[in-house]
């Protein structure tokens, strides 16, 4: 095989990742995709730096060996403490990752209120405490961890009266109180239409997934990487569950 046909890895705690995934294969799709979600070891959030740098580590090296051209590591949880690494370890590929969209948030008004809905390890880490100081006399920042959330799209629950109210319980203190949500976390994306309706049909979402999927194509194409074929490419999910009931989630969500 060309280098070039070679399959673009992706990988995540479980089955967020595939909001940015959808992002490139909308971008690229004529590129080979392989997409791994580790939810057997969901959610990433909430363990320390040190076991979510080894499950990464775990996660490349496997798509490594199944010979990814670049890897695209879609969760911001696994960025934020483990993208050095990853670079580090694999200087022969290009490693990109997703982080939260505090900049254009910050940008799409004057002086606006922003609340940043991420997971406990990215809001505490030196990559988040680093945008923040760059960004942060743009406008006011309220980080908010959302322990508990990523759970409910790894059940494939993504409306109802259910997660309504969890996600209440956390938000209803900032209704009509801040210009922006960023979802700092790539399951999230999928409850867009819930924490819209909860913060305010007013208040502007952004998502970092859009973005990541511009640089990864921005970064093949400087390696002159980039599958230049006009077939359509595929796209394969592979779980760390290993079940069928994963397998028809992931499909779910990247046909949405
Ligand atoms: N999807 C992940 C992220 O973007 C993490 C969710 C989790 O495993 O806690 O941060």
């Amino acid at each position: 095989m060309e280098n070039r046909e070679k399959p673009i890895g992706f990988f995540d705690s479980g089955v967020g990742g595939i909001s940015v995934l959808r992002e490139a294969v909308k971008l690229m799709p004529n590129e080979n995709f392989i997409y791994f979600g580790d939810s057997l070891n969901a959610p990433y959030g909430t363990k320390s730096v040190t076991d979510v740098q080894d499950l990464a580590v775990k996660n490349a090296e496997m798509l490594i060996g199944m010979g990814v051209k670049a890897i695209v590591i879609a969760c911001n949880t696994a960025t934020s403490v483990s993208a050095d690494i990853l670079r580090l370890k694999y200087p022969h590929i290009p490693v990109i990752g997703v982080e939260p969209a505090l900049k254009p948030a910050l940008l799409h008004k004057e002086n606006p209120k922003v609340l940043v809905m991420a997971t406990e390890v990215t809001l505490r880490e030196k990559k988040f405490k680093a945008l923040l100081e760059k960004y942060s006399d743009l406008g006011e920042v309220f980080p908010l961890p959302c322990p508990g959330l990523m759970e409910w799209v790894e059940q494939g629950v993504l409306e109802g009266e259910a997660v309504e109210e969890f996600l209440e319980n956390i938000l209803l203190p900032y209704k009509n109180k801040v210009d922006a949500v960023v979802l700092g976390c790539t399951h999230y994306p999928f409850l867009k239409d819930v924490i819209n309706k909860i913060v305010g049909e007013n208040v502007v979402i952004f998502d970092g997934g859009a973005g990541t999927a511009k640089e990864l194509k921005r970064r093949l194409a400087e390696l002159d990487m980039e599958n230049k074929g006009n077939e359509k490419g595929t796209v394969e999910f592979l779980n760390s569950k290993g079940s069928d009931r994963e397998k028809a989630l992931c499909e779910k969500l990247f046909y949405l």
